[in-house]
This record gives structure tokens, sequence and C-alpha cells, in this order.
């Protein structure tokens, strides 16, 4: 054991750099070189990575990429259905009650608790938003008029208006229905009813009179 340092007494000796900091010197052991070359192409393939997906072309990101192949999805699945649903009172009676239409409906079902339940409650009960298994409705008289809510909010946006952004205008329907189907249910942990009471979910009046000023 010597205690000098002495880099001539042994050649198998590691090897130390030329430079010494208050004293402290440092072996020269650099990195193989497969290692570095792994890590710049790394930074490289980042770097081009970044480019490509994240500089706002469109329909390049992730993020596009999955919406576009929902919508692809969506359409595929609702060909069955043989054209776009209208939010109109025959149709919402329908979707919400029908046990025959109930994988529809599931599309409502999963739409709501993706996107609604944080203020609705996953069951309906209610939260930042009102209960919407009860009888009381604050914007809502008639059944279609659930549509018109979702699609354009209410309460100058505590209720957000959603629009278009559904990936399909279908989406927009079959929650309605949803929501339909929720009145009556009961949640774990119901909100005080809000608003007033309105009368049982109705289809359309088959011949809607003129006098009947509610007539759609
Ligand atoms: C950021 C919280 C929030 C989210 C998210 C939200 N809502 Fe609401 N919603 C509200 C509030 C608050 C109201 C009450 C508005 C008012 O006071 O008139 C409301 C009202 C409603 C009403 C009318 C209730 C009534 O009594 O008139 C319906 C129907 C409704 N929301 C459905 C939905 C659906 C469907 C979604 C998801 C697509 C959704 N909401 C997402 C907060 C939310």
């Amino acid at each position: 054991m010597s205690h000098a340092v002495d880099q001539n007494l042994d050649v198998n000796e590691p090897k130390l750099t030329d430079h010494s900091y208050d004293g402290i010197q440092e072996y020269d052991n650099p990195m193989p070189g497969w290692w570095v070359w792994l890590f710049v192409g790394t930074v490289v393939f980042s770097a081009v990575y970044w480019l490509y997906f994240e500089t706002g072309v469109p329909e390049r990101s992730i993020f596009d990429q999955y919406t576009a192949h929902q919508t692809q999805v969506m359409t595929q699945r609702f060909g069955e259905l043989g054209g776009d649903l209208t939010p109109n009172a025959d149709t919402l009676v329908k979707y919400s009650s029908d046990p025959k239409e109930a994988k529809w409906l599931a599309v409502g079902k999963s739409t709501y608790q993706a996107n609604c339940a944080s203020c609705h409650g996953i069951d309906g009960g209610g939260g930042i938003g009102p209960n919407l298994t009860d009888d009381h409705w604050k914007n809502v008289r008639n059944i279609e008029d659930i549509a018109t809510v979702i699609k354009n909010g209410a309460n100058n946006g505590a209720m957000p208006a959603w629009g278009t952004r559904f990936n399909h205008p279908n989406v927009l329907v079959l929650t309605s229905a949803y929501i339909a189907s929720m009145r009556g249910t009961k949640p774990s942990n119901p909100k005080a009813p809000e608003g007033s009471v309105i009368g049982p979910w109705a289809a359309a009046p088959a011949a809607p009179a003129s006098t009947s000023p509610s007539a759609n």
C-alpha cells in the first residue's frame, strides 16, 4: 500500500484525468461508446418526436388520432341505427325506457360517467349540480329540454355547454335519454330538491293540438 498516488507505479492502476480540484482527482473512466450513442439517440429521437406530434399539426397528436378513431367507431356503431337521432320527445322516451334499446342507453351512461358524474354524482344524486333523479327541475319542463340544457348549458356556464363537444351528435341524444332514465332511481346520497316539480316524461302528443301552447 502506497500512501502517495503515483500513476507510474502500476500499469493496471486506473488512469487519472489530469485536473485536480481542491486536491480531488478523477479517474479517467468514460461511459462505453454504445451507451453514449444510445443516449445521443434518445435525445435526437425526442426532438424528432416532439416536432412530429407536439407542434400542432392537426390529426397527428395522440389525442387527435384517438378522437378521430372514436368518431369512426361511433359512426360505425351508429350505422346500425340507420340515420342520426333527433333529440325530440319520442326519441328520448324510446331510448330512455325501451329495454330493447339498452345497448344504446349504455352509450349515454358511459358518457355521463365520464363527463357529468363529477358534478352530478355517479348515480345522479347531485353535487355541484342538481339532483337528476327527483321530480324537481330548474331548467327542464319537458323531456326534450334535457338535450337543450346539455347542449347550451345553464346558469351562465355553471352547467357547461356541451354543444358539439361529443364525438357524434347521437351521443348528445343518448346522454339526454340516460338523464331521463335516472329519474325515479334512488341515489345513495341525494341532494335536496331544487327547482319545481314537473309532470312525468311524455312522448309528443300523437296529434299536436294547435291550441296547446306547449305542443312541441
Ligand atoms: C362543472 C359542473 C357540471 C358538469 C361537468 C355538468 N353539469 Fe349539469 N349542471 C351543473 C349545474 C351547476 C347545473 C344547474 C344550473 C342551474 O343552476 O340552472 C346543472 C344542470 C344540469 C341539468 C338541468 C337540471 C335542472 O334541474 O334543470 C342537466 C339535465 C344537466 N346538468 C346534465 C348534465 C350532463 C348530461 C352533463 C355531462 C355531459 C353535465 N350536466 C355536466 C353542473 C355541471
